[in-house]
This record gives structure tokens, C-alpha cells and sequence, in this order.
């Protein structure tokens, strides 16, 4: 479908980064949800951004999905990037083999010459598991390595959608909806103004680590995810937004 808007890309773009206070706004045209050309201009834009800053012994750590599948399968470079690492930013969260973070970092990395961590364990733990596996040397040093990230980029879902699709308990969803769960970013699950509901431990990227790094680059896109790039939005921690046509529209509605 076509979006016939009063605003260019650009200004669209613009007036979610002042709102915002992001330092960059990307649009692409159309609905990336409805259109898979969209969604791969979604994926080749944030390409763009991400190799306009990588540096020189980077972290990049990395979330999954299928948004970011596209990010992967498109990034390239002139020259070998070798001393560029991609990491994982959380551990497994039950999500299919072909667009975990594990899968997409270590293609990111094989598509610019670089390196790059895997890590083999679920991310929601009891907490005795959770105890004895971060003192297993090998784990300790690759969480360490992700939490130094001076790049995150990451994915945004639907609260109610991504919990179908890993399958969480239904008395967990409940939950999460009681709280107003309405977005998904990081393995973390928020409300529409941004706060995070049912916190929980995790191997990877803590809140904390997301506050500390440098450069937080969104990558989401769809008419019906608008409300929540919103709320992550005004969680406050990212500098970049790439986005599409359909969901500027949205989240212009919501300012
Ligand atoms: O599970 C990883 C993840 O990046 C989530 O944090 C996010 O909500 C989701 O994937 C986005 O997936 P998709 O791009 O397939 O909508």
C-alpha cells in the first residue's frame, strides 16, 4: 500500500527526533510489516547507519528477530573490519535458530571480516543456575565482553506478540498484561510510557549496561508496531531510530 502523508520522509523523521531528543531518525518508505521490499530498505538503512560509525575494536552487541535478520544478511564493508567484534546482547530467548542474536552476530561479523562470541545459554535463569553458571570462567568472560558494548543494535516488538513467540507461560502473560505491558526490546518488556515491567535477572545486557552505552540504534518498523517504538522511545535510551513510513506515521500520531 501506498502512505500518502502530509509530511515528507525527512520531516517525519525530524519531528520524531526532536520529540525524542534522538540524534538521528532514519524513514524508509512503505510498511515493512506488509512488504518485504520495505523491510529490507528497513534493514539496508540501518546498514547505513551502523557502518558510518563502527570503529576500530568495537562490541557491537546485537538482539534477534526478523528486522534484524535483515540488518545481518545486508551488512557490508570496503575494507575487512577485523578487529570489529559482534556478541549476542542477551543469552537464548527461546526464539528460532535462523534469527537469534547468536546466529546474526556471528553473520554480521563473517560479512565485514570480523570476530564474534556466541553465547550457548538461556537467558532466564533460577537463581542458584543463574549464580553457578556466571562463575564458569568461559561464560564470565563473554557476558563481560557484551556488557562492554559501545554499540547496541536492537529490534522492538509487540509485549503480547513476542511473548506468543517465545511461548511464555500463560500465568506469566497475565501477568505482564496486569502491568501494562505493551513493548519488547532487549528481553525486556515495557509500558507504554517507557517503564520496564517484571524485571528480571539476566546474563546479558542489564538496564544499566543499556544506560552506559554510547550509541543505542533502534531498528523497527510497521504500521501496528508504532505504539510500541513509542514506549521505547521514552525509555530514553536510544540515539538512533530507523524506521519506516508506517510506523512514523503512528508514533507522530502519539506525540
Ligand atoms: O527477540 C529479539 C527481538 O529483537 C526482540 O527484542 C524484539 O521485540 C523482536 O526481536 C523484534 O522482532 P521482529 O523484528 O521479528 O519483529
Amino acid at each position: 500500500p501506498m502512505y500518502k502523508s502530509l509530511f515528507g520522509l525527512s520531516e517525519l523523521g525530524e519531528k520524531i527526533k526532536r520529540h525524542y531528543g534522538l540524534k538521528q531518525v532514519a524513514v524508509v518508505p512503505g510498511d515493512s510489516e506488509a512488504s518485504i521490499v520495505s523491510k529490507r530498505e528497513l534493514g539496508k538503512a540501518a546498514c547505513h547507519v551502523l557502518r558510518g560509525e563502527l570503529r576500530s575494536n568495537d562490541v557491537v552487541a546485537i538482539t534477534g528477530g526478523t528486522t534484524m535478520a535483515q540488518v545481518a544478511s545486508q551488512l557490508t564493508t570496503g575494507t575487512a573490519m577485523k578487529d570489529v567484534w559482534f556478541v549476542p546482547a542477551r543469552g537464548g530467548l527461546g526464539e528460532s535458530l535462523d534469527y537469534q542474536a547468536n546466529t546474526l552476530a556471528s553473520m554480521m561479523a563473517k560479512r565485514i571480516g570480523g570476530q564474534y562470541r556466541m553465547l550457548h545459554v538461556p537467558d532466564h535463569l533460577g537463581e542458584e543456575a543463574f549464580a553457578s553458571l556466571m562463575q564458569e570462567p568461559n561464560i564470565r568472560e563473554i557476558v563481560d565482553v557484551i556488557r562492554s558494548a559501545r554499540i547496541v543494535v536492537h529490534g522492538i516488538g509487540d509485549a503480547m506478540v513476542m511473548a506468543r513467540r517465545r511461548k511464555l507461560e500463560q500465568g506469566a502473560v497475565q501477568e505482564m498484561t496486569a502491568e501494562g505491558a505493551l513493548a519488547e526490546a532487549f528481553g525486556f518488556y515495557f509500558d507504554r510510557n517507557g517503564s520496564v515491567v517484571h524485571k528480571m535477572q539476566t546474563v546479558g545486557l542489564r538496564l544499566e549496561d543499556i544506560a552506559n552505552t554510547e550509541l543505542v540504534i533502534a531498528v523497527a518498523g510497521g504500521k501496528n508496531k508504532g505504539e510500541a517504538i513509542a514506549a521505547i522511545m521514552r525509555f530514553g535510551q536510544d540515539d538512533v531510530l530507523v524506521t519506516d513510513e508506517a510506523a512514523a506515521l503512528e508514533i507522530v500520531e502519539l506525540i
